[in-house]
């Protein structure tokens, strides 16, 4: 199975690649990451030489990558981790995640949300423009 990670260079993704080779023989992970502040190749150190992990330094939003990524490998499955996701820094500076979170989710056939997208409070995407924007990604465009 051909698995194509985005991401996967930060806090959660690294830990799914990690968890996902280790309990699918299987499984071949490519992670396509952009490295930003928050991505880090230090998190996958005890990975990096498997010949089931592959790494690509790219922007999910570049389409011509993501098109040859998928014509050379035909993944099975897609999990997208790629986003800007600290609070703080989207209070000082929102573009950004609009950007990322929004504008990009095309791509995409997979979200990874917590409790700003699915729960806890009815008002959350109201906290920040963090919550806002991954609350507008979880949310169908009109036809
Ligand atoms: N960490 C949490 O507690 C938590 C809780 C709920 C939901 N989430 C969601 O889970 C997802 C992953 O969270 P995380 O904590 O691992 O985030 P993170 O900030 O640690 O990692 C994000 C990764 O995405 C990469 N990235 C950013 N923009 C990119 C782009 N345009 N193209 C390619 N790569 C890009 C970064 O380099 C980084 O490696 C996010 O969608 C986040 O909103 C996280």
């Amino acid at each position: 199975m051909k698995i194509l990670v985005t991401g996967g260079a930060g806090f959660i993704g690294s830990n799914f690649i990690r968890y996902a080779l280790r309990n699918h023989p299987d499984w071949h992970v490519t992670n396509l990451d952009k490295l930003t502040y928050a991505g880090n190749l230090e998190n996958l150190w005890d990975i990096e030489g498997s010949p089931r992990y592959s790494f690509i330094k790219g922007d999910i939003a570049d389409r011509e990558l993501v098109d040859a990524l998928f014509r050379e490998n035909h993944f099975d499955s897609v999990v997208n981790f790629a986003a800007e996701s600290h609070v703080d820094r989207s209070i000082l500076d929102p573009a950004p995640f609009i950007d990322a979170n929004i504008n990009r989710r095309g791509l995409w056939v997979a979200l990874v949300g917590g409790p700003a997208v699915y729960g806890g409070e009815p008002a959350a995407a109201e906290h920040s423009p963090y919550a806002a924007s991954k609350a507008a990604a979880a949310t169908p465009s009109p036809a």
